[in-house]
């Protein structure tokens, strides 16, 4: 079940569209995340499918169990592949997203994963500011095993983190992946797409890689030749 899943970290659906052209007949699997959704709506999901892409909707949700089963039965609609929220919402607010998914018939297959920590909170900033006094990646296990009591298939983590999601029984997405011959920007931890693969990621979501490459399609189908 490997595979590929490119970042669309556009601003609006003319970008990313103009990015797609020379992907036709490729089908590629997407991101589509709050930056772009809050502008285009649903609609550009719908689009993208009848175009043949497979979406991971990156949405994060987090709020009361109510609230977040409402919304995932309107995320339902849309077929998605793979969608996600926060674990820090609790094991009763992610069981109601899981509600809310197979409330619809199209929502039954999509795969419902977490984010455990945001990469950008350090340590510190789990003691001072969220009052979390455990090592950051005794949380990240912890929030995983709650997102596995509450029936969800896997979560967001590093590809270095994959290992350890695996012998829990989850998938990984894991983004911070560059090539060997990349610069880094700004992220910490990351690892190559070949390297991601021997760690045991599931999917790898890569960026700034395939969307700022001089050849996206070739960057792609490297990817996807290392990875797969
Ligand atoms: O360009 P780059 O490959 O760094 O993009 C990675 C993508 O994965 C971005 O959409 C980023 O927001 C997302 N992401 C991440 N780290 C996380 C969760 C999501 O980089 N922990």
């Amino acid at each position: 079940m490997r595979d590929v899943i490119i970042a669309c970290d556009f601003q609006n659906q003319d970008e990313l569209f103009e990015f797609l052209k020379p992907f036709d007949g490729l089908n590629p699997f997407l991101k589509i995340g709050m930056e772009i959704f809050y502008k285009e709506g649903p609609q550009l999901v719908k689009k993208l499918k009848d175009m043949g892409c497979r979406i991971f909707l990156d949405l994060k949700l987090h709020d009361i169990p109510n609230t977040v089963e409402k919304a995932m039965k309107n995320i339902a609609q849309l077929g998605v592949e793979i969608t996600n929220v926060h674990a820090a919402g609790g094991i009763k607010m992610m069981e109601a997203a899981r509600k809310g998914l197979d409330s619809v018939e199209a929502g039954k297959n999509t795969k419902l994963i977490a984010v455990t920590q945001l990469t950008s909170i350090s340590q510190e900033a789990l003691e001072n500011e969220l009052l979390i006094e455990k090592p950051l990646p005794e949380v990240v296990k912890a929030y995983a095993l709650n997102a596995k009591a509450a029936g969800l298939d896997g979560v967001v983590c590093s590809a270095l983190e994959a290992p350890i999601i695996k012998k829990l029984g989850l998938i990984s997405v894991t983004p911070g992946i560059r090539f060997a011959d990349d610069s880094v920007n700004d992220q910490k931890r990351v690892a190559t797409p070949a390297y991601a693969k021997e760690l045991g990621s599931s999917y790898i979501v890569v960026g700034r890689s395939i969307t700022a490459a001089e050849d996206p399609v070739a960057a792609y189908k490297r990817c996807v030749k290392e990875f797969c």
